[in-house]
């Protein structure tokens, strides 16, 4: 049995679309935080047909035609779910004597699972790092990060950090330099599972929304400023470009027919939250969102427990360092 670990990662430029979905190739470049306070453990050992077909019989029909067993969270996950994650344990059986070996994967998360807080980018990344040890694939960051986008896109980022990013039009996945030293504050106003995934978002996007080409426009210029001002450890201009960015991809949300959002009441109220701080108590700290209606704070390390003080009085926290990758 192989046992790995895999940390979340939360974008300051964020990926929202496909430009080519079999080759996986992202409509915008993005840039994000490795977490080290969300992640995902992973067990996984070769199973025979045998121990498949025992927690079929245990379990009901819905289970039925499982190629591999996944339990997430210890709960063990039907035929549709199953499948995602086969077809990714299809990307290391692709010699002939591994085309018929089966997995049992065992996972957990330690944050909420589906509810915008990225337990696909460890989830994903934690399983693909898992098969390369379980398959003796011995491949080096890089090629995981490279295959992991076909899990899921934002999970390839997670093989890099403090800092990483993906750009659309080389492909390469690769950690970026600062000396900045950033931190997150996950303020928890949900953990109810998302109506739409990012997926689905996304696709009904590109599709649909109207807002759609102004913003991979828009995003090419953020991500070449991200990375200037990352560089020149400006905190103060990453900060201001996070917050534009996460919003100018919830606006592809509100302009898509039929137009949708991730956020809640409490998602506002939280946004406001954080900008009176800054404007009335001078405090550094930013937000962002993703595909749900969880706010992140973005802040730096030095300022992580004075502030996580501040956010632990009005909501459930979860605070995070990055991690070196
Ligand atoms: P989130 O905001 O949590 O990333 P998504 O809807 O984008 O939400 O992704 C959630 C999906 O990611 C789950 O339904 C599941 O398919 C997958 N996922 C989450 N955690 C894991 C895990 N530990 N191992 C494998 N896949 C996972
Ligand atoms: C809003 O990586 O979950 O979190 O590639 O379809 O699996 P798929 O989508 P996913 O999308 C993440 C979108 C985001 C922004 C980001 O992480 O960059």
């Amino acid at each position: 049995m192989e046992k790995v670990k895999s940390y979340a990662n939360i974008a300051i430029i964020k990926y929202w679309g496909k430009k080519d979905k079999q080759k996986m190739i992202p409509a915008t470049s993005s840039i994000s935080l490795t977490l080290k306070d969300l992640y995902t453990e992973t067990e996984i050992e070769f199973i025979d047909d045998a121990e498949i077909k025992k927690e079929v019989e245990k379990n009901g029909e819905k289970f039925s035609g499982v190629r591999d067993l996944f339990f997430l969270n210890s709960e063990l996950q039907d035929k549709i779910h199953t499948e995602k994650i086969s077809k990714v344990v299809d990307l290391f059986r692709t010699q002939e004597n591994e085309k018929n070996k089966k997995v049992k994967i065992k996972t957990t998360n330690n944050m909420p699972t589906a509810a915008g807080l990225s337990s696909s980018s460890s989830g994903l990344s934690a399983i693909i790092k898992a098969c390369n040890k379980l398959f003796k694939k011995n491949l080096s960051q890089e090629q995981l990060a490279q295959i992991s986008k076909y899990g899921s896109g934002s999970s390839a980022r997670s093989f890099f950090g403090p800092v990483a990013a993906w750009d659309k039009d080389s492909g390469e996945i690769y950690k970026v330099k600062t000396d900045l030293k950033l931190a997150m504050i996950v303020l928890v106003l949900s953990k109810s599972k998302k109506d739409v995934s990012s997926r689905d978002g996304m696709e009904r996007c590109v599709k649909t929304s109207t807002y759609f080409e102004e913003w991979v426009e828009q995003s090419e210029i953020d991500f070449e400023n991200m990375k200037k001002y990352l560089q020149d450890n400006d905190f103060e201009k990453v900060g201001k470009l996070t917050e534009e960015n996460a919003l100018r991809m919830h606006r592809t949300t509100e302009t898509s027919n039929p137009p949708f959002s991730y956020f809640l009441p409490q998602t506002y109220k939280a946004m406001e939250f954080v900008k009176n701080l800054r404007d009335k108590d001078s405090e550094k700290c930013y937000f962002t969102m993703d595909a749900g209606p969880n706010v992140k704070v973005l802040c730096l390390e030095e300022d992580l427990e004075r502030l996580a003080g501040i956010f632990s009085k009005k909501y459930e926290i979860i605070m995070s360092r990055t991690v070196e990758l």
